[in-house]
């Protein structure tokens, strides 16, 4: 695995949250929070990141993560190229490390990339040059680590600690890079009532998740939860699962407002999104007074600046 911090401890790249200490989670969970403001007031600004540049380099569909990254780096002062791979040299068989070459030898500073095929971040973080950063958007069903930061300053702003409470993660876990980033994140920050929430064609490997409870039931799964996250049915990354179709999934396992009833009175609930409404969560969870899904949104932009800020102002001179 390429080593993510410098030697002096500071964050080069950002590939997975699986190791990373608890002390550097918590003072990128403070930056974070030092760039989230109300909507209704102007985002942070800041000029940290004049002079850098920063390539966006997604295979995979994105709404938030890749304008978000985006926001993040022109909102620090860098510049900021959308390369779009349908109509790059990538088409013309120019593989990953060539364009990543290609765009170093531009003066981009970091890459943030997602990709659908296991392994792409760490490669490229493998090759760039000393002074590059990459940063992972999402990496096949594996990391999701700027997602399990963001998820975990949404359940630090609503309840102000980590120790003590219950998180049930619901749906596809198998295939959810979300779900992998979060239980890394939430484990080391110190959650230890942690369950994953799953028919059995959706739950993981046994192997995988050590230590964290799982339940093929739902009701039983969301029994007391003070936090629920609830997570997209990711169709894209199956193949014959054995799965109940549409509305009978939503019957089975979709979160409504009475099994909302069994969590706790003041449970939150999460989705990264985006969401299949009627599918795994009712519109009016999703949109009802429990829900913290736009603040997640929101915290995005905060975290992306935090991480931004983070990789490229601690490499020593540059910035
Ligand atoms: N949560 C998330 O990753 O959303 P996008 O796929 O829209 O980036």
């Amino acid at each position: 695995m390429t080593d993510q911090l410098r030697t002096d401890g500071t964050l080069r790249h950002l590939l997975t949250l699986e190791g990373l200490p608890k002390s550097l989670l918590e003072h990128l969970l403070e930056r974070s929070q030092s760039f989230v403001r109300p909507l209704g007031s102007p985002p942070a600004l800041s000029n940290v990141l004049n002079g850098a540049t920063v390539a966006n380099l997604f295979t995979e569909p994105s709404t938030r993560t890749r304008v978000s990254f985006e926001l993040a780096a022109k909102r620090l002062g860098a510049q900021v190229v959308n390369l779009e791979l349908q109509l790059s040299s990538r088409v013309k068989g120019e593989s990953m490390l060539d364009t990543v070459y290609t765009l170093e030898s531009l003066h981009v500073d970091a890459f943030v990339i997602r990709d659908a095929e296991v392994g792409v971040p760490a490669l490229v973080a493998g090759h760039v040059a000393p002074h590059v950063s990459v940063l992972s958007a999402g990496e096949a069903h594996v990391a999701h680590p700027t997602q399990g930061l963001l998820d975990a300053l949404t359940i630090l702003q609503r309840r102000q600690r980590f120790a003590g409470l219950s998180v049930a993660i619901v749906g596809d876990i198998r295939h959810s890079r979300v779900a992998r980033s979060g239980w890394h994140v939430l484990r080391t920050l110190g959650v230890t009532d942690l369950r994953i929430v799953a028919p059995p064609a959706l739950m993981p490997a046994a192997e995988e998740f050590p230590g964290v409870a799982r339940f093929t039931s739902l009701d039983a799964g969301l029994d007391g939860a003070d936090v629920i996250m609830m997570l997209r049915i990711q169709k894209e990354r199956m193949g014959d699962a054995d799965l109940p179709e549409g509305t009978g999934y939503f019957r089975a396992w979709g979160l409504t407002p009475q099994r909302l009833k069994l969590a706790r009175p003041d449970a939150i609930v999460m989705h990264p999104q985006p969401m299949n409404r009627g599918i795994e969560i009712a519109s009016e969870v999703a949109d009802g007074p429990q829900s913290v899904i736009r603040d997640q949104v929101r915290n995005g932009v905060a975290v992306r600046m935090a991480v931004l800020a983070e990789a490229l102002t601690s490499r020593g001179g540059r910035a």
